[in-house]
């Protein structure tokens, strides 16, 4: 896939949206090559949203219970994607699995970052499974989103250690700074060369 430039980034969250800041932050510098044209969310109220609304961007929010089923909540979700025309979308933090009709319209341009070393410790407790198992590295991958949860093929990772001393929180945090610079050089990285995925292999183009 090769994006325009600057490469049209909706970004979808459902939380405190730190992610979302890293890449808005980016985005600051046109060498970048990647601009957030919107920001959704599937609930009100949230500093993701705020940060979206700070930065000048559009925002919209689509909850799940507006709708009378979960498939009509992904067909609202994907229909106001698209009318944004973006060339990726970057689920960060986003809370919901995105459907069908979602990825039939957007498949291999979606990527999630999940916080742990797929394809260990998936859903929503990548950080206290890590610290549950005992593991020594964890991590967080950038993945391109399928029908799985966490499955999709793996387009970035970054190892973590894991201390003697961690709760899942302290674990969670020490992550999420990887995670925050894994998103902005991959999204970045995505957006000025293209990317393939084959199977199971993602592949970045070259710069130009
Ligand atoms: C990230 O660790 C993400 O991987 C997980 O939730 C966290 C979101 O953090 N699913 P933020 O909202 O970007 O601060």
């Amino acid at each position: 896939m090769t994006p325009r430039r600057p490469a049209r980034l909706v970004v979808l969250v459902s939380g405190s949206g730190t992610n979302l800041q890293a890449l808005l932050d980016a985005c600051a510098d046109p060498s970048y090559g990647a601009r957030v044209v919107a920001v959704g969310a599937d609930r009100d109220d949230i500093e993701g949203l705020a940060r979206a609304e700070r930065a000048g961007v559009p925002t919209f929010v689509r909850k799940v219970g507006q709708f009378t089923s979960r498939d009509h909540w992904d067909r609202a979700v994907t229909d106001t994607v698209a009318g944004f025309e973006p060339d990726l979308v970057v689920l960060a933090g986003f809370m919901k699995l995105v459907g069908a009709e979602f990825l039939t319209r957007f498949g291999g341009r979606v990527v999630n970052t999940h916080p742990a070393l797929s394809p260990s410790f998936p859903g929503m407790r990548g950080p206290a499974d890590a610290l549950a198992y005992g593991v020594k590295v964890t991590g967080c991958t950038l993945f391109v989103v399928d029908a799985g949860v966490d499955t999709g093929p793996i387009v970035a990772q970054r190892a973590v250690p894991v201390e003697d001393d961690d709760t899942a929180d302290t674990l969670h945090e020490r992550i999420k700074v990887a995670e925050r610079a894994m998103l902005v050089d991959t999204v970045g990285r995505m957006a000025r060369a293209g990317w393939t995925v084959e199977g199971r292999r993602t592949r970045f183009g070259d710069e130009g």
